[in-house]
């Protein structure tokens, strides 16, 4: 990525000096190490932020108006801070937009700005590059507005611009890890009471490697809200069934649902099956990483991709594909598809000394069976989001 003093040559050509505040922020894109789909579920999830992230940089206006550019693709856009509606379809504008309108909706004042972003993140490639983009837009605004929106905060007004802006029904875990996120540690979060926990993720045996099967189908956004709408017909059945309250499958226990799961219709079943003992996978994996047990947390990451192709069905032929070729390296401990699903990345735990090797042998593997060379990135926890410099 550019140093700071090239992106602020480039800012200063594009915009001319208002003489008021400015700085330059960033927010990591993430990866999900275990708990998929179970967000929305007021489940248990375990990211890490990755080494790769978006940088913005800003300066404040005096008017109310925002003008942004886009360094990676060359496009940019302008608004007014009074007339914001999601009309640019398909426009990465509207993550901007709605974040300044969550923004302002929970009672911030802001002023206008004129911003520049460069980002390494892949986009769609299941990485969160979007959580990204709204996390570094809020921090930019709040910090050059003066305002102090705590980082849990931040995360909720992100995933409120996603879901009401862009559109997309996601839970809370992007943009909370890309909040929150820190250096050497994975982020255990409890979605339904948002407290977390930083899990230290430190050994120098081991590492995380994430692959790029770069195929992504279109079906994302519509799978993703029947997968969510089937979950909540499997949780107001256990409603019925059980005496007491189940707001969402969080709430049902591996016992409960075998004892129920004959008279659930069979996808239903299945879809549950997925939440429930996903759920179960992420408090045990969360402790043996706690303990370093780095075997019992690879075990758990081939289960949860199992489950995901089964139960869930939100894998593809590439992410399995990707997935067996890991498994049958000398030194992977675990691999599975993560994110939303239907293409994107895998993710892999393995020991260190193995890295170089299967680097290789996946490239090839996967190159032979589908003509693709796959994207590879070696990543230890990297920190959320934060100010790189501040000019009062
Ligand atoms: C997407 C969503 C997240 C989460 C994952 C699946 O990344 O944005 O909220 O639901 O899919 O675990």
């Amino acid at each position: 990525m550019q140093d700071l003093k090239k992106l602020w040559k480039i800012f200063n050509q594009k915009f001319t000096d208002s003489g008021l505040i400015k700085g330059a922020f960033s927010a990591p894109g993430r990866v999900n190490l275990i708990g998929e789909h179970t967000d929305y579920n007021e489940g248990f999830v375990l990211p890490m932020a990755i080494g790769k992230k978006i940088i913005m940089l800003g300066q404040l206006r005096n008017d109310r108006l925002v003008q942004v550019f886009d360094l990676s693709y060359k496009v940019g856009d302008k608004f007014s801070l009074d007339n914001l509606s999601p009309t640019k379809k398909d426009s990465w504008a509207n993550y901007l937009m709605g974040v300044v309108d969550e923004i302002q909706k929970a009672g911030y004042p802001l002023q206008g700005a004129n911003l520049i972003f460069t980002s390494n993140i892949p986009q769609r490639a299941g990485l969160s590059s979007s959580a990204a983009l709204e996390v570094v837009t809020a921090l930019t605004m709040a910090k050059l507005n003066l305002l102090e929106i705590k980082p849990v905060e931040m995360a909720h007004l992100c995933r409120r611009a996603e879901n009401n802006f862009v559109g997309v029904a996601c839970g809370i875990m992007d943009q909370y890890v890309s909040c929150l996120g820190q250096k050497n540690y994975a982020l255990f979060i409890d979605c339904r009471s948002n407290d977390y926990d930083l899990i230290p993720f430190k050994d120098h045996n081991y590492q995380i490697v994430i692959c790029n099967s770069k195929v992504q189908r279109g079906l994302v956004d519509s799978e993703y809200n029947k997968r969510k709408e089937e979950c909540k017909i499997a949780a107001e059945f256990f409603n019925h069934k059980l005496k007491r309250e189940i707001r969402a499958l969080r709430d049902v226990s591996i016992d409960e649902y075998k004892k129920y799961q004959s008279q659930l219709p069979e996808v239903i079943a299945r879809r549950a099956r997925h939440i429930i003992s996903e759920n179960d996978r992420v408090q045990t994996g969360a402790q043996a990483l706690r303990m370093k047990n780095y075997s019992t947390f690879g075990q758990l990451m081939i289960e949860s991709h199992k489950s995901l192709k089964d139960d869930y069905e939100v894998s593809c032929v590439e992410l399995d594909l990707l997935v067996d070729l890991a498994l049958e390296q000398e030194g992977v401990l675990g691999a599975r598809m993560t994110g939303a699903g239907f293409g994107g990345c895998t993710v892999n735990l393995l020991r260190r000394e193995h890295v170089n090797a299967f680097k290789k042998t996946i490239k090839q593997g996967y190159k032979k069976i589908t003509g693709i060379i796959p994207d590879i990135y070696v990543t230890p926890p990297a920190e959320g989001a934060k100010v790189l410099e501040f000019m009062k």
